[in-house]
């Protein structure tokens, strides 16, 4: 059974399809949740199903403090959803070609700085993008940078609100993420 490490920052809604995936699936199992806020809803959603968290503050992120806690794991891939903030490169290479990340939009636009959550449903929107979609890719120094996985797309054409773009978004991001992550450790 291989392990897998999550990082989330928010409410945690692929964390939970992720790790409901893989309850029902001898591939691999969520050996603990990494989160830099205690209050976050993700942090409920990981107790809910007894998964270990892990509460890191942004200075042990910054200084290195997070490797060893990781390590502790043991972990096959580390899965980036929803982590806002900068991942520690000493992870990244200590791990190579094992941390991922879920993006909301098809990279490379609307990656970037700044380009998290509603904001990259808002350009969306603003620039009357006919389609969006969701892109998984593996993590470099550089947000957003890495080679893509896998990407998947959505039209938007019909979409009034920035919601509504977001809806579309996450339904994708929920039925593809925990199969990408599957295919990939099979692979
Ligand atoms: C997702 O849209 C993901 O693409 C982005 O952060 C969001 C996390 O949402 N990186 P949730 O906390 O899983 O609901």
């Amino acid at each position: 059974m291989k392990k897998l490490v999550l990082f989330a920052s928010g409410s945690g809604s692929n964390v939970e399809k992720i790790i409901r995936y893989f309850l029902e699936n001898t591939v691999a199992e969520v050996v603990a949740v990494f989160s830099n806020k205690a209050d976050a809803g993700v942090v409920q959603k990981a107790h809910d199903y007894q998964v270990p968290v892990v509460v890191v503050s942004k200075s042990e992120l910054d200084n290195g403090g997070v490797l060893s806690k990781v390590n502790e794991f043991s972990p096959d891939l580390i899965v980036l959803a929803g982590f806002l903030l900068k991942f520690p490169s000493d992870i990244i290479a200590a791990y190579p070609d094992k941390v991922i990340n879920i993006h909301p939009a098809l990279l490379p636009k609307y990656g970037g700085k700044g380009m998290y959550g509603m904001n990259v449903h808002r350009a969306i929107l603003d620039n009357k993008e006919s389609e969006t979609g969701i892109s998984i890719h593996y993590v470099n120094e550089h947000y957003d940078e890495g080679a893509i996985i896998f990407q998947e797309r959505v039209n938007v054409s019909d979409c009034i609100s920035p919601e509504e773009i977001a809806a579309k978004v996450q339904q994708l991001e929920h039925e593809h993420f925990p199969k990408v992550i599957e295919k990939l450790l099979q692979s």
